[in-house]
């Protein structure tokens, strides 16, 4: 299992004072540095943390994967078509919401998102939906011809040290398993952190876990690649 870091609230912080600091490309370089399998961002519509600029740089300076995250729309389609990340991660998005709140409904869109992906995919560029461990959302996925899932953790992570916690966690094992049985590869995220986390290991063949907010707050205490090294040896 391995971790793509998220830095999206690298840019949180600096855009609370509409400076430079703290760099999200320095942040980028430190993952870099502690062989994150991958650097997560998220463009979201009414850019609150990553700006295009901040895509545009670390592209142009990053040889480590970079997973971008982004709703199913028209511009972000463009966008990722220019820069050509590793990977897109489609996700659902409101702008009321503070973070991505459910997983994307693929099953009710899945001929938009079949069609959607696909010029994304001719261009090499390996995808991802971001979806809740549902059966009708997961077969939706691969008759999308998605190279993998990633499983929204959110439910689980909330649900952790609470009655519910086992009901929530079946769910992701039991999703797991059939995404996997289709030929679907499994990521998984949301909401995950340094006292949960250790509950994926029970989830056979997941190959990447994206975590971000839990590495952001730890890192203000100890240091960003500090808080990356400790999530790296919690999920090896
Ligand atoms: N995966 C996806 C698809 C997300 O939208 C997010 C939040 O941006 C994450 C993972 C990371 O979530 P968190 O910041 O709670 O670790």
């Amino acid at each position: 299992m391995e971790l793509g870091v998220n830095i999206d609230h690298v840019a949180t912080l600096r855009n609370a004072r509409g400076g430079e600091e703290p760099s999200v490309l320095d942040a980028a370089i430190i993952a870099q540095r502690c062989n994150a399998s991958a650097i997560t961002i998220h463009l979201r519509e009414d850019r609150r943390h990553i700006k295009d600029e901040d895509l545009k740089e670390i592209k142009e300076n990053i040889q480590t994967h970079i997973n971008l995250e982004m709703a199913a729309t028209k511009e972000m389609q463009e966008i990722a078509l220019k820069y050509k990340p590793y990977s897109c991660c489609i996700v659902p998005e409101k702008r009321q919401e503070v973070t991505t709140e459910g997983g994307l409904d693929v099953y009710s869109q899945e001929d938009y998102i079949k069609e959607y992906i696909k010029p994304l995919q001719e261009a090499g560029i390996v995808i991802s939906l971001f979806i809740d461990a549902d059966e009708k959302q997961i077969v939706s996925a691969h008759n999308c011809n998605a190279d993998y899932i990633e499983l929204h953790t959110g439910a689980f992570s909330l649900a952790y040290g609470k009655e519910n916690e086992k009901e929530e966690f079946e769910k992701l094992k039991t999703g797991a398993a059939i995404a996997q049985n289709l030929g679907l590869k499994v990521n998984a995220g949301h909401g995950l952190n340094y006292q949960n986390v250790h509950r994926m290991h029970e989830i056979d063949g997941l190959c990447e876990l994206n975590i971000g907010h839990t590495i952001i707050s730890r890192a203000v205490f100890v240091g960003l690649e500090k808080a990356i090294e400790e999530m790296q040896e919690l999920i090896s």
